[in-house]
């Protein structure tokens, strides 16, 4: 029998776990040749901010062992199109829309919360306290548990009471837990694991870097040891903090990776660029990853390492599934 993939992205049920990662997808049109949008869990848009923006100087992407750098800089339409188009766009294909949102100040996020609450159709709101490609890095409110917890606390106050907040958090902290804590305690409903890490190339042959905007944000598989790890962390501090995991996805067993880490739902970013139709093929593995280990539902796999781990520290065996 297939295993049951629904879950919870908050008080919210979805059909399944698997979520386009924000900036692989657009809002969602350029995929809908390859994937059928109401199939998946969820559709997270690219990050959108109050005014139109042109985003960081070309070259910005630059491929790097098992991973990817981008030095968008947050490029969009901004919120006022993003309403007219994206959003009924995708609200007519049937999708789910998880609207990530990015400002420079707590102010413009409060903005773009309200924006959207006045908006029919937004199943979540994600928000980008995380993104790497600013000029300033003190608008990283990420990385700094009070600057993070003011952004959230004004995202939830400026958000209709249905609409669950999740905050994007960067592994590029000393504590990512702290971090988490401040902002469930400031008001977000769930947590986003991980953005980018910030990260840089140079071209030996013309000896400049890579990247116009110089740095850029690392994705693809390199980074997924990462995610599992920060995913590990929160999950074991906040074990009722519903998180959406994601970096370096390709395949179901990876995603399966990633929600025995605690995560229960996960986003699917860079394997997207070479295959668009990743994340059909990918829930499908998944179904496949929890019927081989013997798990009827997806919701009894969420942390299951954790336990695990728990029954080894007590010197108990670990109750498996029973894979081969
Ligand atoms: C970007 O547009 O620069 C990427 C956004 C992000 O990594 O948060």
């Amino acid at each position: 029998m297939p295993a049951d993939l629904r879950t919870k992205l908050g008080h919210v049920d979805l059909p399944n776990p698997i979520l386009t990662a924000s900036g692989c997808a657009g809002a969602g049109r350029e995929l809908s040749r390859f994937t059928d949008v109401a199939k998946l869990g969820a559709v997270v848009t690219k990050s959108i901010m109050l005014a139109p923006r042109a985003g960081r100087p070309t070259p910005r992407m630059a491929e790097t062992p098992s991973g990817m750098l981008n030095s968008i800089g947050l490029q969009g339409p901004g919120i006022d199109a993003f309403l007219q188009r994206d959003l009924p766009w995708l609200l007519t294909r049937g999708a789910r829309a998880v609207v990530s949102i990015a400002g420079s100040s707590a102010g413009e996020y409060a903005e773009l919360a309200r924006r959207l609450s006045d908006a029919p159709g937004v199943t979540a709101i994600e928000v980008n306290i995380s993104c790497p490609n600013v000029e300033d890095r003190g608008t990283v409110f990420a990385c700094d548990p009070a600057a993070a917890a003011s952004v959230i606390e004004e995202v939830r106050a400026n958000t209709r009471y249905d609409i669950p907040v999740f905050a994007k958090l960067s592994p590029d902290v000393t504590d990512i837990v702290a971090i988490a804590r401040s902002c469930v305690a400031a008001g977000a409903d769930g947590l986003s694991l991980i953005n980018t890490l910030l990260g840089m190339a140079i071209d030996t042959a013309t000896m400049r870097p890579v990247l116009a905007g110089l740095t850029g944000g690392l994705s693809g598989p390199a980074i997924r040891p990462i995610a599992v790890r920060c995913i590990w962390q929160v999950k074991q501090a906040l074990p009722d903090v519903p998180i959406i995991g994601m970096g370096g996805v390709r395949t179901g067993r990876d995603a399966f990776e990633l929600i025995l880490a605690g995560a229960a739902m996960v986003s699917v970013g860079t394997v997207i660029f070479h295959d668009p139709g990743a994340c059909d093929r990918i829930l499908r593995e998944l179904g496949d990853e929890l019927a081989r280990s013997g798990l009827e539902r997806l919701t009894d796999a969420i942390g299951l390492a954790q336990q695990s781990a728990d029954a080894v520290r007590l010197g108990a065996r670990p109750r498996m599934g029973s894979r081969d």
